[in-house]
């Protein structure tokens, strides 16, 4: 069962907006691969992902759920050192990508990001992706992870913001919602 509950769901007015957020509250570590996995049901091949948030906060561990979800039997390491790790996954692949260590845009040109981001075939995940938020000319969603620090059991616990700014991300948003809400239904 997943441990986890919509807290709020916002989106201003209509589609046209290009604004529309999810926020979630996990629970656990197997809530936050639950949900990885099913958000990987909502992808296809050329989407960008850009994760953020705390040291620790969950993104590897949701991307692990999201390769899961993908039919990706390896298991899914951390390319903190690699910085960039790639999965096939049936017609697709996985590109995931860490940017902690890394800063400024040689460097990031350095390992040809350009030719996996603009792939057709390849769901391109990048932690810490903020560091290169402005050179990615294509809709992306941020998805970001922090900690609540507040009663028991704290440590486990996690909030897990979408954040859409295109139409493209808008709609898969609402699609996701819908999935997760048939979820809620099922579970209780
Ligand atoms: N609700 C939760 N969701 C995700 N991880 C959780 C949760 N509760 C505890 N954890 C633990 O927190 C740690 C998260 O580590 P993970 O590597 O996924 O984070 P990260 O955001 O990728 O870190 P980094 O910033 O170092 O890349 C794991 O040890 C995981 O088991
Ligand atoms: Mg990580």
């Amino acid at each position: 069962m997943i441990a986890k509950k919509i807290i709020r769901m916002t989106t201003v007015d209509s589609w046209d907006c290009f604004n529309m957020n999810l926020e979630i509250l996990s629970k656990s570590s197997q809530a936050t691969i639950d949900l990885g996995k099913k958000f990987s049901k909502i992808l296809r091949g050329g989407d960008i992902i850009i994760f953020s948030g705390e040291l620790g906060g969950g993104k590897t561990t949701f991307i692990s759920g999201l390769a899961n979800g993908l039919e990706i039997k390896e298991n899914l390491s951390s390319p903190s050192f690699t910085i960039l790790n790639q999965y096939n996954a049936g017609k697709l692949k996985l590109v995931h990508i860490d940017f902690y260590r890394l800063d400024g845009i040689d460097e990031f040109d350095n390992i040809g990001i350009d030719d996996h981001i603009y792939d057709d075939s390849a769901i391109v995940c990048i932690e810490w992706g903020e560091k290169i938020r402005q050179y990615i000319k294509k809709d992306y969603l941020n998805i970001s992870f922090n900690y609540i620090i507040e009663g028991e059991e704290s440590i486990n616990k996690r909030i897990i913001r979408f954040n859409s700014s295109s139409n493209y991300w808008d709609k898969k948003l609402n699609i996701l919602k819908k999935l997760l809400a048939r979820e809620d239904i099922q579970n209780t």
